[in-house]
């Protein structure tokens, strides 16, 4: 791969992107379905809005709804409302359930930027960086918390799925803190690690639409299979775009994973590669954290790599996989929609 590697062709997103950005970006030509997804988005949003900043004391509400008013792809709610068009989508939950995903992954996200150090999220400053990490843990789990009441509202599966993913996701925080066994492949578990931090969210997001549509269970199963799939290819891409994505497309600082240390896919085929530029970046990152001064010679030498390339090779590979999981269901537009976000996961530039 030469200099100048870009991974996808987008525009700019703006902090604080309406809910329905996403659906847009589809182009799906579905001018019905995306009125009921537009209206069941913006029902969704005001859920999470509400729930993000219901405390009476307005501090608390501050923190607690800082990152759900900085935006954000609201992918989560999208996928809870795809997943309930293969049922009856105007079923009791299925809106609360779009906020329950998206306030465990907003809770999630103020865990690990504390975790990460990291000064901006979504183009503004972090929780822990404005109000501190004791607030950002709190915040989080205050957000967490929330998405518990609710889920008890729609009934046991709910709870189960909720609890379920939110267990998937420390779990797979947790490995990832503890690094692979000595006896271990890295890459087996960097798997590990993505399909318990990022695949677990968007699985359970497509099966709780489902479920609570009253899907038929193999649907529900097929959805959360894809989801589980498109969310490691999420993954994926979310590392090759901390290499590769200016911080004013991302709202993320670039390079933030190699600053802190972080064994993403495309570090860990960079450091298994023989080619010159592999052996330079080998080195460095043998080192530990890459150095802030060493920073631009690190993404110079991943543009020079064959890792970038190789890491989008294992991100279609997933995808397809996602695809796969789709082939049996009904030809609606909400099939459409999710192999259209297949195509978007692969291009995205935020
Ligand atoms: C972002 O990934 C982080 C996640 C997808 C999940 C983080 C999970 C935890 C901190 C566990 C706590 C969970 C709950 C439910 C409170 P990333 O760090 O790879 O990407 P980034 O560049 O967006 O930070
Ligand atoms: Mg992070």
């Amino acid at each position: 791969m030469g200099t100048g590697y870009t991974y996808g062709t987008g525009t700019a997103v703006s902090p604080g992107i309406p809910a329905a950005g996403l659906l847009q970006r589809l182009a799906l030509d579905e001018p019905e379905f995306e009125t009921r997804m537009r209206e069941s988005l913006a029902r969704a949003e005001k859920w999470l809005q509400a729930t993000a900043h219901e405390s009476l004391d307005p501090r608390v509400a501050a923190i607690t709804g800082h990152l759900a008013d900085a935006g954000g792809k609201r992918l989560r709610p999208l996928l809870v409302l795809l997943g309930a068009e293969f049922g009856d989508p105007w079923a009791h939950g299925v809106t609360q359930a779009a906020a329950i995903a998206e306030l465990v992954h907003i809770a999630s996200l103020y865990h690990d930027d504390v975790m990460d150090g990291a000064a901006t999220r979504h183009g503004v400053p972090s929780v822990h960086a404005r109000w501190g990490e004791r607030a950002a843990v709190l915040g989080g789990d205050w957000l967490l918390a929330r998405a518990a009441q609710l889920a008890a509202e729609l009934g046991p599966a709910a709870v189960h799925l909720n609890a379920q993913a939110a267990g998937r996701l420390v779990a797979g925080q947790l490995r990832e803190l503890a690094g692979p066994a000595p006896d271990e492949d890295p890459v087996t578990h960097y798997f590990h690690v993505a399909a318990g931090k990022t695949a677990a969210l968007l699985a359970m997001s497509l099966g709780i639409g489902a479920v609570q549509a009253a899907a038929p269970a193999p649907v529900a199963a097929a959805l959360t299979e894809c989801g589980e799939q498109l969310g490691i290819a999420f993954q994926i891409a979310d590392d090759l775009l901390d290499l590769t994505s200016p911080a004013e497309l991302t709202g993320k600082e670039r390079g933030k994973d190699l600053l802190a240390g972080v064994q993403s896919l495309p570090v860990l085929l960079a450091r298994e590669g023989d080619a010159p530029a592999e052996a330079g970046l080998r080195d460095l990152l043998d080192a530990g954290p890459v150095p802030a001064a060493a920073l631009p010679r690190a993404l110079e030498l991943f543009e020079r790599s064959q890792a970038l390339a190789e890491t989008e090779a294992v991100m279609h590979r997933r995808l397809d996989r996602a695809r796969t999981a789709l082939a049996g269901l009904p030809d609606l537009p909400a099939r459409r929609a999710l192999l259209a976000l297949c195509d978007y996961v692969a291009l995205r530039t935020s």
